[in-house]
């Protein structure tokens, strides 16, 4: 067993999050991460309206006994978004830990803070999560370049950016982007996190709602198997690379393309019936990270993650004692 100020602060056995992810964070997956003693999150716009997050989060209950949360994810969209209905939602069904990401969080801070609801931002620099520590969020999540989703437009990788961001935070970190075994995890304490976040590892298991086809996909590509898209769009996202995000890619770098040259290629509902659904991983755009280099099996929610924290105990406590030098004898 790892503790640190993430298991402390939160309540979690282990020191392990499955990050929120649209589509793929339903019930089944959440109740599974959190049966398996890590922080897993139900991505609430997922759910078609607030009042579907209600169901799911009974329906998550009905798996698991242990604590989950939900993602709220603030970004500008086409049509509008009631968030402060599906933020009332969380609070009103007793969910105690939030993630935010995307946009600031600040206007939902002052409610989950007097609800009682922990509040995790997924940051994806230093500025960033310094800010969203200044408006009081209680932990921050640090995505760096290797990371399925959004990493920003710094391109700093998590062997600088999470240190960096350790170094400036008083809050407990979490650190995310191209972690999928236990040896990330270690790497990540040393680097001065408290935990890490997973999306792409936990895509890779028996409970994740998406089809096989795209499980197998994962484990058969390698670090080089992402895809940067939406980069001239002001909006980068790492997904995993096929003949669909290739050619977004490609539109995208004509002079004078706008989103609108690729929205039919990067549908996520193209994606959720062709990808997710049918399993056609040629489909559609679908999102993974380099992590998928690192991840050689689908495995249940309960072995990813007792896999990873009997490998980092097992770095810790034999591989790493093993590089420190004898003290010399001394001399009286
Ligand atoms: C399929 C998929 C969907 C995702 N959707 C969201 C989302 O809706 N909101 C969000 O904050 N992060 C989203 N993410 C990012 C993850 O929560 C997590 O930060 C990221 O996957 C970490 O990098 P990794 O995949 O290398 O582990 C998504 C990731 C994946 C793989």
């Amino acid at each position: 067993m790892f503790s640190t100020r993430f298991t402390e602060t939160f309540g979690i056995d282990h020191p392990l999050v499955c990050g929120g992810m649209t589509a793929v964070g339903t019930a089944d997956l959440v109740g599974a991460v959190a049966n398996a003693g890590a922080l897993g999150f139900l991505t609430a716009l997922t759910q078609p309206t607030p009042e579907a997050l209600a169901a799911e989060i009974v329906r998550c209950r009905d798996i698991t006994d242990q604590p989950f949360g939900v993602n709220l994810t603030i970004l500008p969209t086409i049509t509008p978004v009631p968030y402060d209905e599906y933020r009332d939602v969380i609070i009103d069904m007793g969910i105690t830990i939030v993630e935010t990401a995307g946009g600031n969080p600040a206007p939902h801070l002052p409610r989950f803070h007097a609800a009682g609801v922990k509040v995790i931002h997924k940051a994806v620099s230093v500025r960033h999560a310094r800010k969203a520590e200044q408006l009081g969020v209680d932990a921050v999540s640090i995505d760096g370049f290797e990371c399925a989703g959004h990493p920003g437009g710094d391109d700093i990788p998590g062997l600088v950016l999470i240190p960096a961001a350790a170094k400036v935070l008083d809050v407990p970190v979490i650190a995310s982007g191209g972690i999928a075994t236990g040896a990330g995890l270690v790497a990540a304490l040393a680097l001065g996190a408290d935990a890490v976040n997973m999306g792409t590892r936990f895509m890779a298991t028996t409970e994740a709602p998406i089809h096989e086809n795209v499980k197998r996909q994962i484990v058969a590509n390698s670090e080089l198997d992402t895809q940067i898209v939406f980069r001239e769009f002001g909006n980068t996202a790492r997904v995993a690379r096929n003949t669909v995000s290739v050619e977004i890619a490609q539109i995208s770098g004509h002079e004078g393309a706008t989103f609108d040259d690729v929205a039919h290629l990067a549908s996520g509902a193209r994606a959720r019936a062709n990808v997710y659904g049918e399993g056609d991983v040629e489909g559609g755009m679908w999102w993974a990270s380099q992590a998928q280099g690192l991840i050689d099996d689908v495995a249940d929610c309960a072995t990813v993650v007792h896999d990873i924290i009997a490998e980092a105990q097992s770095i810790v406590a034999e591989r790493l004692p093993g590089f420190l030098a004898p003290q010399p004898a001394t001399t009286a």
